[in-house]
């Protein structure tokens, strides 16, 4: 499964490059109003030819559109598209499936963009439907919103049945409650029920599990066979935490003292 990592501050991005585990990056409005607002540059497009140079070539970067209608995202995409894509080849534009009830901007957007052979990622999917409409309309990524889906199942549809507070990064279901959101029992299985159905027709969209909260949904949206996750930092870092490991660490590293072993090195 690749990995890309789900912020838009550029030492964050750096960091978990270093670490030879990043494949992609994936931005939203909110993730750049959190990096603007801690590095308060002077160039939000110098910013942004950073953060694809950095990424660099072969690295996705998903940058998002903002309006709602049709007409508008596809100049807003032509723009971000012709702005940006000569910095490392590596942009990708973020689409929402739908931006209000009863319109169909996101599907035409979509289209008119994958016809200019602009790849899109779409966003905002919470129902395996959307994401067969997404990439019927050409969407090179899917991206299921797992933690946003369990945000909504605790609170809409258990309220509070849940009986308990919960906080964001808690994995969900708890207890294997069958409260579901039209037969979605969680935000893996929206990820595992998305995977299964574009696998079942061959499409060459690509997953992106997204929304993820904490390393169980990684486990999970590898485990359905999600192409991609998009962890925010302190999940992927959370993916390295075991009591044990860190046990074992320092019994070995007294061991290793006491046996001497530090000669071999010197
Ligand atoms: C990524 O593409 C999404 O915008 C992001 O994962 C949303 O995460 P959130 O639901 O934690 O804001």
């Amino acid at each position: 499964m690749k990995i890309f990592i789900d912020t838009a501050d550029i030492e964050e991005i750096k960091e978990a490059l270093s670490w030879g585990i990043v494949d992609g990056v994936t931005t939203n409005p909110s993730l750049m109003r959190k990096a603007i607002e801690k590095y308060r540059m002077d160039s939000l497009d110098e910013y942004v030819r950073e953060i694809l140079r950095v990424a660099g070539a072969g690295r996705p970067v998903s940058l998002e559109v903002m309006s709602l209608k049709a007409e508008d995202m596809i100049r807003e995409a032509e723009i971000l598209y012709d702005k940006f894509n000569d910095v490392a080849n590596n942009v990708v534009i973020k689409v929402p499936v739908n931006t209000y009830a009863g319109n169909y901007e996101g599907l035409k957007t979509i289209k008119a963009l994958s016809e200019k052979g602009i790849p899109v990622n779409c966003t905002l999917i919470m129902t395996p439907e959307q994401a067969l409409l997404a990439a019927k309309a050409g969407a090179r990524y899917v991206s299921p919103f797992a933690g946003r889906i369990d945000d909504y199942i605790r609170t809409t549809k258990l309220g509070m049945q849940a009986g308990r507070d919960f906080q964001k990064g808690d994995y969900y279901p708890w207890d294997g409650t069958d409260v579901d959101d039209n037969g979605i029992r969680s935000g893996s299985d929206l990820v595992e029920k998305t995977v299964m159905i574009l696998d079942n027709y061959d499409y060459d969209t690509e997953v992106i599990a997204s929304s993820i909260r904490n390393a169980r949904q990684v486990r999970e949206s590898a485990l359905a066979g999600a192409h991609i996750a998009t962890i925010p930092f302190k999940v992927i870092e959370s993916m390295l935490l075991h009591p044990k490991t860190e046990e074992g660490v320092k019994k070995f590293s007294e061991d290793a003292e006491k046996a001497n072993y530090r000669e071999i090195f010197s």
